[in-house]
């Protein structure tokens, strides 16, 4: 495990193997034996080909699927199902289309029974972190797609969970919009001390958000490597990514995905089971 890897515990998996049954009969093995401790306030990124389980992994943090075996821990306690310790901002952002911007923020907090007028305080103050003050009463239909996934992310904090969990949360935004967001969530996670557990197809995203990144192996997911990329924080006038820095973690991390590892290619099982995933490395360069 890196010289990074925590000491109080955020997150903890120990020993989890998730199976999905498979039409006309056998198992398909997600993720197998997966053992990873994140840290209290540490911003953990994982990337992996196609189809190796990352958003299977998420599932079970949120709470939305079980393991088939072993635990996942939040600060300690065994995930028994949702739960708003945990917020969790998807890659379609998810939004209610008939409720405003501050509507929508305002939705975990009704569920946690934050009274009405402090519910509109808690909403505009985070709409104003993710900067979107003056959009409060924008429907999503009238923000861009950058802003509808700023709504999803304040939405997510305002109920202050312990645990962000994003699953690809930029990947269906520009370039530009992506870069943005990225240094967005740098500077909210800086200011919140939140444990954040980002997914991406992309090796740079990883690299530049990540204190670590995890490599997972084509499915079942295994963890291939977990990479320290502490890399300092952006100031707005360097260009991080240029950086010899960089390009070296980049590059370590493109090797692990890369690795060819004859036991990790586990044949599909016959006959007609779920959409077969690709086991190609798709890798987008962000
Ligand atoms: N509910 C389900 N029932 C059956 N199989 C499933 C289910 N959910 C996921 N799978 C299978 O589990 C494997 C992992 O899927 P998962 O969605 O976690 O991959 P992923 O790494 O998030 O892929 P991508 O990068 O394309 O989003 C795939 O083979 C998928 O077909
Ligand atoms: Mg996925």
């Amino acid at each position: 495990m890196s010289a990074l890897a925590p000491t109080t515990s955020g997150l903890r998996f120990a020993s989890v193997t998730k199976e999905f049954p498979v039409r006309g009969g056998g198992t398909l093995t997600a993720l197998s034996e997966l053992d990873l401790d994140v840290g209290a306030g540490e911003l953990l990124t994982v990337v992996g080909p196609s189809g190796c389980g990352k958003s299977t992994l998420l599932d079970m943090v949120a709470g939305l699927s079980t393991p088939t075996s072993g635990t996942i821990e939040v600060h300690g306690r065994e995930i028994r199902g949702p739960g708003l310790d945990r917020g969790i901002v998807f890659q379609q952002y998810a939004l209610l289309p008939w409720r405003t911007a501050q509507a929508n923020v305002e939705l975990g907090l009704e569920a946690k029974g934050v009274p009405r007028r402090r519910r509109g305080a808690i909403a505009r103050e985070h709409l104003d972190l993710v900067g979107l003050t003056g959009f409060e009463s924008r429907y999503p239909h009238e923000l861009s797609g950058g802003m509808k996934q700023r709504v999803a992310i304040a939405r997510s904090l305002a109920y202050d969970p312990e645990v962000l969990l994003m699953d690809e949360p930029f990947a269906a935004l520009d370039a530009q919009t992506r870069e943005s967001l990225q240094d967005e969530l740098l500077r909210i996670w800086r200011a919140t001390d939140k444990t954040i557990v980002f997914i991406t197809h992309g090796i740079d995203e990883a690299v530049y958000l990540g204190q670590r990144v995890v490599v997972l192996t084509p499915r079942p997911g295994r963890i291939r490597a977990v990479v320290d990329a502490d890399l300092p924080a952006p100031d707005g006038v360097t260009d991080l990514r240029s950086t010899p820095e960089f390009v070296a973690l980049r590059h370590r991390v493109w090797e692990a995905l890369h690795a060819a590892d004859p036991a990790d290619q586990v044949p599909d099982p016959a006959p007609a089971g779920p959409a077969a995933p690709t086991r190609t490395l798709e890798v987008a360069h962000v």
